[in-house]
């Protein structure tokens, strides 16, 4: 039987105690009540607690279109922001080579826009696609989000330009609202191939939907163990009362009593440069579910070893106003181990002949104690493997645990009304008709 994601709270124990996890967990217990009747804040947002079975009749089209890209193209424009680009990059990046685009014999590259409204980063994307053969898939619930219609806009323009309307038409894939939004309208009007992103699932929730799919697909990652992995957790956590053995239920608890404790900011930690994405799809999930009505804890991240040369010195002793979550990888996918060298000149000998992953592995064991001892409680979450299961485990566990979460602080963790404050404001100063009004009072601000 294959082993599953566990958490670790040995590193919590000088804060708060195994038994006062427990005890807020199991009182916690019915919040997953709550979640499964659908009686809580947001309840009309909860079709991602049946994803990993309710998305299986949707696989065949989803690897058939993802063949079929590949088959027309040598790249893939992924256009997308906030849960409708950051699911996909989470577990492209997590399982994908290092040096995937730059590899020779890659047949395929997907690149992300629409996530940024850089005139640079566009203007550059558009000089690479000049001598590109490429397709466009762009992801939008709303259909009305400026900064991925923008770069649609674009992109489709130079496209279209390339290889004209029709084929054009041909390439392009729209994943949008089932009925409402201009992405819709526009995908209905050209004929473009369409999935639909389901009504019940907001954005940050949708990475097992045809947001997430579809581009992991386009990559050859294998969506039906991703998914897999996402229903083994469903089973261990959606109907799961014991919280001893609910992961997501004492996940969600220890981080509110240590935000009860003091401490208000949570860092993710990860150790390889692979998770740096799923920790930026971790910051979004959490920050928008909790952050609302004066509550929530603020979501950051840090790539260790590498931030333990910067930031590592403000979490070693800088405000006592921190936790960690540590991800544990056990396994690397690749072995490399140190060479032995004649003269010593650099004393790594005493490592000669180990592994890269045992080096990696002490210094995540050293700096656990390191932090434990400067007074930051670490939650550790341990995966065997960074594999399609286990991406897809963590997925599951950490969107349950968020829903939780979010109950446990009595907020609504299927919202995001802060969002839009920027974009009414950007809306006045750009003259958008209606915005006038507004338009004036703001530049007489600035
Ligand atoms: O979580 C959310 O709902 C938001 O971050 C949205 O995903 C983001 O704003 C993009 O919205 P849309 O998919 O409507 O373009």
């Amino acid at each position: 039987m294959k082993e599953n994601l566990n958490i670790n709270l040995k590193n919590l124990s000088k804060f708060i105690s195994f038994e006062e996890v427990i005890a807020h967990a199991q009182q916690s217990v019915r919040h997953i009540d709550t979640l499964n009747k659908g009686t809580g804040q947001g309840n009309d947002f909860l079709g991602w607690l049946s994803l990993p079975d309710d998305i299986l009749p949707q696989l065949d089209r989803i690897e058939k279109t993802a063949r079929h890209l590949n088959s027309i193209s040598d790249t893939t424009i992924v256009i997308g922001i906030g849960g409708s680009y950051l699911g996909a990059r989470a577990v492209i990046e997590a399982m994908s080579h290092s040096f995937s685009s730059l590899l020779k014999n890659k047949h395929h590259d997907v690149i992300f826009a629409g996530q940024n409204i850089s005139e640079d980063y566009l203007a550059e994307l558009l000089e690479l696609l000049d001598g590109r053969n490429y397709s466009i898939v762009v992801i939008s619930k709303s259909g009305t989000t400026t900064e991925p219609a923008l770069a649609f806009r674009i992109l489709r323009d130079h496209l279209e330009k390339k290889t004209g309307k029709q084929a054009a038409a041909e390439r392009i894939i729209a994943i949008t609202d089932a009925k409402r939004g201009a992405l819709r309208a526009e995908a209905e009007a050209n004929g473009y191939e369409t999935f639909i992103i389901p009504d019940d699932i907001g954005g940050r929730y949708s990475v097992l939907t045809p947001v997430g799919l579809l581009p992991v697909a386009i990559c050859g990652l294998d969506i039906r163990m991703l998914i897999k992995g996402a229903k083994s957790m469903e089973e261990i956590t959606r109907n799961n009362k014991h919280a001893e053995t609910n992961p997501s239920l004492i996940y969600a608890s220890a981080r509110n009593l240590l935000l009860q404790s003091g401490k208000p900011i949570e860092i993710m930690v990860g150790f390889n440069p692979k998770l740096h994405f799923f920790s930026e799809w971790w910051k979004q999930l959490y920050g928008e579910s909790e952050g609302k009505d004066g509550k929530g804890i603020f979501p950051a991240s840090v790539d260790f070893t590498t931030d333990l040369h910067s930031l590592g010195q403000y979490i070693q002793d800088g405000q006592r106003i921190l936790f960690e979550t540590m991800i544990s990888v056990n396994d690397p996918v690749k072995k490399l181990t140190v060479p032995l060298e004649k003269n010593d000149s650099d004393q790594l000998n005493y490592l000669a002949g180990r592994r890269l992953s045992e080096v990696n592995h002490n210094a995540e064991l050293g700096t656990t104690l390191a932090h434990n001892d400067g007074n930051v409680p670490i939650i550790k979450v341990n995966i065997p493997s960074l594999d399609e299961f286990y991406t897809g485990q963590l997925i599951y566990f950490f969107e349950m645990a968020c829903a939780i979460s979010g109950y446990i602080l009595d907020v609504n963790p299927f919202d995001q009304p802060g969002v839009e404050a920027y974009k009414k404001n950007m809306f006045a100063l750009l003259n958008k008709p209606g915005f006038e009004e507004a338009g004036k009072k703001l530049k007489e601000r600035l």
